[in-house]
């Protein structure tokens, strides 16, 4: 194997020879000096290429190389305290791996959204993009690796499926060999399923939307984290979504401090992130409404407006439950105490950043789902099987759903949950 370096790595090879094999980021060139900005996905070093320290070829090839194009640079690692991972490289050799045709499209100059939603395959190369990725990948890691610890099995809900759960406004219906079906809106129905097999599941994937918003936080494919719990209860639920949110907050603080500080982000509102979360229910959360602009009367449903005024009165993600039964799904669970409300939760972001998670108790009444679904006029043979689990021994269960690319763009800062998503799909969007 070729020996490659991680930019990462460099500053423990002071003194050593290394191979970086990246792109060309930035380039100046100053008399004798030709300064390469080489970035590898790890980081970015420096790499000094002087003339007559390698081939007059190649200290010409150094000063003509377009910006993108892909380079292997062998130097010693050089300490040097001011650049930003406190080393450079003394080139002593370099080949183009392969060359621009032509100027890169993305420069560094302000380009307009449109342009670089149209040239996302390039713009990925940028270090807003790549931060966020890094980002992305590190809260992933860390939601799963907090639910595997506890005791969850992993469990992968399937794409097609018969059946809405989340309302039948915003399916996309695929013909499925001349039957319809649709793109999974959740895996939560199927995550019950496996809960009365292996007790604590989650389900981590894709799911759609048809959703003809164009608002900020809405996408039409989004990842969805989906744990279920056999026996578990709202409070469980509360607790479960505090601490995988905590757990990912607090390792993207340990091990993305490059990202974040690439990203402008503001660390200290992410410090603050700690359980427990603020619990406050819907009837509370009208009284904080009243006199504002975001009031509403009882029975109507939060948008944008009620969640951020109410996340603006605390510091961290805040836990609203026992919103109106009339306005929710019609899995969730009545409240016994109080059937106008449901035993349902949703985590609302600080900073406009909105509903991250929605979830809480399945209703287990048999007659109480028939109901349900015969009033909401849902095609009743395509929830025969989800019917069937409370008709051999299913137990209460609960579970959420957390927004993957929402919860990334709250804790990125980005202005748009479509930023962090490698190629986000929107109401008008699927290229590239
Ligand atoms: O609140 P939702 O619709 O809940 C469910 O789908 C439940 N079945 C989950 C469960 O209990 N297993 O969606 C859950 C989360 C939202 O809080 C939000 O973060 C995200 O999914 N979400 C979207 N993200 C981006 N674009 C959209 N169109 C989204 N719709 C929901
Ligand atoms: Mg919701």
């Amino acid at each position: 194997m070729a020996q490659r370096d991680s930019i990462r790595d460099l500053a423990q090879k002071v003194g050593q020879t290394a191979v970086v094999r990246g792109w060309v980021y930035h380039r100046r060139t100053a008399g004798k000096l030709c300064f390469l900005e080489v970035r590898d996905g790890s980081g970015v070093v420096q790499a000094v290429v002087k003339k007559g320290a390698v081939p007059d070829a190649q200290f010409e090839a150094a000063d003509k190389v377009r910006l993108e194009s892909s380079v292997a640079v062998t130097g010693t690692v050089r300490a040097d305290p001011r650049a930003a991972g406190g080393v450079e490289l003394s080139v002593s050799d370099l080949q183009v791996v392969s060359a621009c045709v032509a100027d890169f499209p993305v420069g560094k100059k302000e380009h307009g959204i449109g342009f670089l939603m149209e040239e996302r395959h390039l713009y990925l190369r940028s270090r807003r993009p790549w931060a966020t990725l890094r980002v992305r990948a590190e809260v992933e890691r860390a939601l799963r690796e907090w639910l595997d610890a506890a005791g969850y099995t992993a469990v992968d809900a399937p794409i097609f499926t018969p059946s809405a759960a989340e309302g039948t406004a915003n399916l996309f219906r695929v013909d499925y060999f001349g039957e319809p079906a649709f793109l999974s809106q959740t895996g939560q129905l199927y995550m019950e399923a496996a809960a009365q097999s292996l007790g604590k599941v989650y389900c981590f994937g894709p799911t759609f939307r048809a959703e003809k918003s164009k608002t900020r936080r809405h996408l039409t494919e989004f990842w969805m984290l989906e744990p279920e719990i056999a026996f578990g209860d709202l409070d469980e639920v509360m607790s479960v979504m505090e601490s995988v949110v905590s757990h990912a907050v607090s390792r993207v603080l340990e091990r993305c401090r490059p990202e974040l500080e690439a990203l402008g982000r503001d660390v200290a509102a992410l410090e603050r992130v700690k359980p427990p979360f603020p619990r406050v229910s819907y009837d509370d959360a009208l009284e904080m409404l009243k006199g504002t602009p975001a009031e509403i009367p009882w029975g109507e449903d939060f948008g944008a407006p009620q969640e951020d005024a109410v996340s603006a009165k605390f510091d961290r993600p805040i836990l609203v439950h026992r919103f109106p039964t009339k306005i929710k799904a019609f899995y969730m669970k009545p409240d016994p105490a109080r059937p106008e409300v449901v035993l349902g939760c949703d985590c609302v972001a600080p900073d406009g950043y909105g509903e991250l998670i929605g979830g809480g108790e399945r209703a287990s009444d048999l007659a109480y789902l028939e109901h349900k679904i015969a009033e909401e006029n849902l095609p009743k043979a395509a929830y025969e099987w989800y019917l069937d689990l409370r008709r051999y021994g299913a137990c209460p269960s609960a579970g959420f759903g957390l927004g993957l690319e929402r919860t990334v763009s709250w804790i990125c800062g980005l202005d748009h949950a479509r930023e962090a998503a490698a190629f986000p799909r929107t109401l008008h969007r699927v290229y590239p």
